[in-house]
């Protein structure tokens, strides 16, 4: 079945020069981003983030798995709809279901793709799917040729395929290439591989599949050990030219590859890497601050790329050599990836026009006036407490905004607090839940605690604090603090955020947030991958 032939990947020829293949970037950010624990997004959020993905040029957005829920459907649809540049990709299972879904929620689409997927591991066949080999490939085919009936281009996964046999793995993906796959893509689900190996695989793969030729090869690499940027590299240098990443490296468990290392170290070392991507890099941290201020995953500050101290250089040494030139400790430059050097924008005195203008530098548009001048009238409040106003406070403060547009059930009014040395601190808040003014008092290890144990007196939620977590924002002692807060209830878990220049308001805010997105929030979403149902076609 499967033959073993050399076949190298020939870069084009233009005018007697080689010209670079192109590495496709397919964003699944909106999908497997999605998986995170608490990484729930609303429609609205995952069109934003759809826009911001396209600005950045990424070829394949996956906006989501179309047969998790009607909230996915319709988010997957209103992505399809807004989109126009960008492929709109739709995940699903093997099943004729989950492909007719995928298929209806991307119609709008002006490119769609379907990607479709079975586990091909002897550990997920064998445990998960109870399927034998020869079902797996039955059913791997023919969903192929169902999604083929709706659109051309078609990809398709052999999940948990980093603990597959390889000659399974042959065996699959000649059949399924044959049934009309047009990219084939190789999964690392568990995170497993080790980045030679994982190369050794791609080049095994697509020596030995004999129709190799006629589909992409693609990877999609889980960072369990750290590994998914180096696993996904080493395939490009091995033949893959898709590329399966999300933004920030969010992502199902310790996440996936992230886009802008992947990117950025293909572009920095083109003396290495035969293909390119063709991302605007100077659109990275804007997508950076909104996938984190939608979902409140904070990103580390010493995060590659788009961590606050990527480019900061603290020691005198570094220094010196960084003002004589700056390639003495700088591989790329700040400004290529987003950073924008002169970060002081708006102050007390600036007007609306300046306040939209800034924003729609940043890739933020608002939808109706009623929004601009909610936003604007938050942005005064701001000046008044802070001086000054850097890109960065007027993102938190838009995240803000639309975060308080998720259905607002319950309002913070106002805020006490109280510490003193040798007494338990003590808050009182008033709170509008469901158009009624309640107030209620409690004492707390920490003022933070005291609020939150007066919030739920109030609203006696029952949730259960996951996660609190304190970032700020800007430099300087007037600086923004933005506050995440981890609710979970019910199996649910919710993200809420909040921002203000007194943590204690801003911990208020956030917790408020994420009782509001608790009321919202789907609760019978499927998982692709861990759902029951998930095998062959019927
Ligand atoms: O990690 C994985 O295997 C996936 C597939 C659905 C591609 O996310
Ligand atoms: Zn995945």
């Amino acid at each position: 079945m499967c033959r073993s032939f050399k076949r190298r990947l020939a870069p084009a020829k233009a005018n007697g020069l080689a010209m670079k293949d192109h590495l496709i970037i397919f964003d699944t950010t909106l999908r497997d981003g999605e998986q995170s624990p608490g990484a729930s997004m609303t429609q609205d959020e995952k069109v934003r983030i759809a826009l911001a993905l396209e600005r950045l040029k990424v070829d394949v957005i996956e906006a989501g798995f179309p047969a998790a829920s009607n909230g996915d459907w319709g988010s997957v649809q209103a992505v399809a709809r807004a989109v126009r540049d960008s492929v709109v990709c739709g995940l699903a299972r093997a099943t004729e279901n989950d492909i007719t879904r995928a298929a209806e929620a991307l119609k709008p689409a002006r490119r769609m793709r379907i990607h479709t997927f079975i586990a091909t591991s002897p550990i997920h066949m064998r445990e998960k799917l109870r399927m034998e080999p020869d079902q797996v490939v039955e059913a791997a085919v023919k969903a192929v040729k169902l999604a083929r009936r709706f659109t051309d281009d078609v990809e398709f996964s052999p999940e948990d395929a980093g603990r597959s046999e390889p000659d399974f793995l042959c065996r699959v993906l000649e059949a399924v290439i044959a049934a009309g796959a047009t990219t084939v893509n190789i999964p690392d689900t568990v995170g497993y591989t080790l980045p030679h190996r994982f190369g050794a695989l791609i080049k095994d793969l697509r020596a030995r599949v004999p129709n190799s030729d006629k589909a992409v090869f693609s990877v999609h690499c889980h960072t369990a050990l750290g590994l998914a940027v180096a696993n996904s590299l080493s395939a490009v240098l091995n033949g893959a030219r898709q590329v399966e990443c999300t933004i920030n490296g969010l992502g199902e468990r310790a996440g996936n590859a992230a886009l802008e290392e992947v990117v950025m170290a293909v572009r920095t070392r083109q003396d290495e890497f035969p293909c390119d991507t063709r991302i605007d890099a100077r659109e990275i941290v804007n997508c950076s601050r909104l996938v984190s201020g939608v979902t409140g995953f904070p990103v580390q500050p010493n995060k590659a790329i788009v961590g606050a101290n990527a480019f900061a250089h603290e020691s005198g040494i570094h220094q010196d050599g960084v003002i004589k030139s700056r390639r003495t400790y700088e591989i790329m430059r700040a400004e290529d990836v987003g950073w924008s050097a002169n970060k002081l924008v708006l102050g007390k005195h600036s007007g609306r026009a300046a306040f939209k203008k800034r924003l729609e530098e940043l890739g933020h548009r608002f939808a109706a006036d009623a929004d601009l001048n909610e936003a604007f009238a938050r942005f005064k409040e701001l000046t008044d407490k802070k001086h000054e106003i850097y890109d960065e406070d007027l993102q938190a403060l838009v995240t803000e905004s639309t975060h308080a547009r998720v259905d607002e059930r319950v309002k913070l009014v106002s805020l006490e607090a109280m510490s003193k040395t040798g007494t338990k601190p003590v808050a009182q808040v008033s709170l509008i839940v469901d158009g009624e003014r309640l107030d209620a008092k409690a004492m707390g290890d920490g003022p933070v605690d005291a609020v939150f144990s007066a919030i739920e007196q109030v609203v006696g939620s029952g949730a259960q604090l996951l996660l609190f977590s304190v970032n700020n924002i800007t430099q300087g002692a007037d600086a923004q603090g933005e506050v995440t807060v981890r609710l979970s209830r019910n199996g649910q878990i919710v993200n809420g955020q909040g921002a203000d220049t007194d943590i204690v308001i801003a911990s208020a805010k956030a917790y408020v947030n994420a009782l509001n997105r608790l009321q919202v929030a789907p609760t019978l979403r499927q998982h692709p991958q861990h759902a029951a149902e998930a095998v062959g076609m019927p």
